[in-house]
């Protein structure tokens, strides 16, 4: 008889994205005039950078004939593209990182959810509550139910610390989704002290640093001593450049990192992420790669960075309203989410902005127990139509 994955029976039976967009659909069912503003997902709305467009025509000529045709390419990706990495995101800001650590992949979606493979069912994994789905979900699925929860409240400012926490993996999302929270250097230090101490592993999410703008904030947990023994860090270029619909992202897997045989071997981890990712991948594509180096040169930077700050201006104008209006809000400083104290039930609440103000939000119990009590709100969308929400949720609440 053929037997299912029944990890599959623990999860819920949607995604929760897909359960919001289930939701709209039917609203925009019910009232086809309607014209829906969605600030749910955080999906990019600008267009590419200019200089990341030229670099995708060149590539598109390339593989067209009119210059050097490429077929597969290196499964941990091209080195044209991990040398810029390196170079830029890691050893201009004093950080010792080598492009034979970095992995390149089609995203941090796939790498959060994929890194777990690497190690045994029986390790125990931390994570924050709230959370983003995919950590959980990705563990669950693979066997992994015992899951421990570290609550993110107001009290301790969105950002728990390693007090008492007895996993051997503890995700860590740095600027936060949901909450939109930031980590100092003294907490991220606090998790990788704990994490050598405990010969545990920190699996660093830092698909938002491009939003952080105050320069006391660490961008990468490498910034802190001692995290290359302890932690890998998943990057994405969706928020970075607007590659949500493109699909690029790469992977930071030290050469010092290591897990362990049941005898006590030190297994390095870097060579099984890249034995998991030449066997089940073959690569982003060279026309992504091409356009992700564009990211790089100095007008890549410039533009990707204004493309940024645009999104910043969006969300202080959202938690500023917000404020006036009396709601508690955090984020939305150095991250693209605000995370909203609605003082009630977040899916009631959701579904209130959804029907009287046709604005779609996250409902906060869709991360996690924690996150009940809240709505996410993302700041991804045009000035006009960020201006527009704020005029609805005046009238709404
Ligand atoms: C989110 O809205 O949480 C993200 O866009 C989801 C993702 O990056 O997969």
């Amino acid at each position: 008889m053929l037997h299912v994955n029944e990890n599959y029976s623990k999860i819920k039976p949607t995604y929760l994205f897909a359960e919001i967009a289930h939701r709209v659909t039917a609203h925009q069912k019910a009232h086809p005039d309607a014209k829906v503003i969605r600030l749910g997902i955080g999906d990019v709305t600008e267009p590419l950078a200019p200089s990341v467009i030229a670099a995708m025509h060149k590539a598109v000529d390339d593989e067209g004939g009119k210059g050097d045709f490429h077929g597969y390419g290196p499964e941990q990706g091209y080195a044209f593209l991990r040398e810029k990495i390196a170079k830029v995101d890691f050893q201009d800001r004093g950080i010792d990182i080598s492009a034979d650590e970095i992995l390149v992949s089609d995203g941090a979606k796939c790498d959060c959810g994929n890194i777990q493979e690497l190690f045994g069912a029986d390790v125990k994994i931390a994570v924050g509550d709230p959370v983003y789905p995919v950590y959980v979900d990705t563990n669950v699925m693979a066997g992994r139910h015992d899951i421990m929860l570290l609550p993110c409240t107001a009290e301790n400012g969105f950002v728990p610390g390693p007090e008492g926490c007895e996993a051997d993996i503890v995700y860590l999302c740095y600027p936060n989704n949901p909450t939109g929270a930031i980590a100092t250097k003294a907490q991220l230090q606090a998790w990788v002290d704990w994490a050598n101490a405990k010969k545990a592993l920190i699996l660093f999410d830092a698909a938002y640093e491009a939003f952080i703008r105050n320069p006391e904030i660490p961008r990468s947990i490498y910034e802190c001593a001692g995290a290359k023994t302890c932690a890998i860090e998943i990057r994405s270029f969706s928020k970075t450049a607007g590659f949500t619909g493109i699909r690029c992202g790469y992977t930071v897997v030290p050469n010092e990192l290591v897990a362990y045989n049941a005898d006590g071997t030190p297994v390095p981890l870097r060579p099984m992420w890249t034995r998991r990712q030449t066997t089940k991948f073959n690569g982003a594509s060279y026309i992504t790669q091409r356009g992700a180096e564009a990211i790089y040169s100095p007008e890549g930077q410039k533009e990707c960075k204004d493309i940024i700050d645009f999104y910043l201006g969006n969300a202080k104008l959202m938690k500023d309203a917000l404020k006036t209006l009396g709601y508690d809000v955090t984020g939305g400083d150095d991250s693209p989410y605000l995370w909203v104290n609605v003082k009630g039930d977040s899916w009631e609440f959701f579904d209130k902005l959804l029907k009287e103000a046709n604005v779609v939000t996250t409902p906060g119990a869709g991360f996690g127990k924690a996150g009940e009590g809240y709505i996410r709100i993302s700041a991804f969308n045009s000035r006009a139509n960020v201006l527009e929400a704020i005029e609805r949720l005046k009238k709404v609440l």
